[in-house]
């Protein structure tokens, strides 16, 4: 089975000196991976509150995205991102989103090579629709480790997830709280109230219990540390009949580079 810590720090709209000391904070909570990209412009601030927790590399794991569309550029601007993150690998690569087919088979090639180098552990992809993993993954020979989508008790996936789950793409799955909208749900609160957690911790739970990783975002040290002791509840069979029962058609986020959708 593929490995990676299931709770990730992401670190998006995390600058500066914030970045910095929260991504330190959470290394020394115990989150074991920090997931950046390129386009979140603090590669050099996770670098830095990595090198600052004292944690050995080898204890972590780092996923950054790249936004290329050709060999040559996808191998000139990953040697700034190890520069920055001040590495010489990451554990996982992702290009960040869908272009057209040509371009990503040029992106597989740079990212096949950059694996047989050693400078990545694993690669994968974001916002691929069900069509471009399948050209992914056949592309690859089978070699995509990951597509980072959104994900939550809202948004059922359920034509991606069968194809990944058949092929063992691990789901990553950002928005993991339906951009904080699940919060506020009556049937969410209740069922923290029965396990005397919080709403946020029964989401992550939710999809921890189906080997996913999730990727919450939190600004305070306080939600970071709350959100990383989901991983200490379980959710039996009556909580998950509850959940299953509610509606699974709502998206939060729709980037306007990924356009194309999936219906389920
Ligand atoms: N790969 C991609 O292309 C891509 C594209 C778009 C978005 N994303 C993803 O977007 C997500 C971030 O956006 P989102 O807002 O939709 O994420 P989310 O994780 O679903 O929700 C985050 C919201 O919940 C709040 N929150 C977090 N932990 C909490 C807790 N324990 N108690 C109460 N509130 C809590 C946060 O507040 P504070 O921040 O104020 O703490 C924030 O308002 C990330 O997961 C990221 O991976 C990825």
């Amino acid at each position: 089975m593929k490995t990676i810590p299931q709770l990730g720090f992401w670190t998006r709209q995390l600058n500066d000196e914030l970045c910095s000391s929260l991504v330190k904070e959470a290394l020394v909570s115990e989150y074991r991976h920090i997931d950046t990209a390129q386009i979140y412009a603090n590669e050099q601030e996770v670098g830095s509150g990595w090198h600052s927790s004292d944690i050995p590399r080898e204890e972590i794991r780092i996923t950054t995205k790249i936004r290329t569309q050709n060999y040559g550029n996808l191998l000139s601007s990953f040697e700034q991102s190890l520069q920055k993150l001040q590495t010489d690998y990451v554990d996982l690569l992702l290009l960040h989103r869908p272009t057209n087919l040509k371009q990503h088979e040029q992106c597989f090639d740079a990212l096949l090579h950059l694996k047989q180098q050693g400078k990545i552990r694993e690669f994968g992809v974001s916002n691929f629709t069900l069509a471009q993993l399948k050209h992914a993954w056949e592309y690859t020979q089978g070699q995509i480790f990951t597509n980072q989508i959104e994900y939550h008790i809202s948004l059922s996936q359920d034509t991606l997830k069968s194809y990944m789950d058949e092929k063992e793409i691990l789901l990553t799955a950002y928005s993991p709280l339906g951009h904080g909208n699940l919060l506020k749900d009556p049937t969410i609160q209740s069922l923290a109230k029965k396990h005397q957690v919080s709403a946020a911790q029964i989401c992550i739970t939710w999809l921890l219990q189906q080997w996913c990783i999730v990727i919450p975002k939190a600004s305070s040290l306080e939600r970071i540390q709350e959100n990383l002791q989901a991983q200490d509840i379980t959710l039996d069979e009556e909580d998950l009949e509850v959940i299953a029962g509610l509606p699974k058609n709502h998206r939060y986020i729709s980037p306007p580079f990924a356009p194309e959708r999936d219906q389920d």
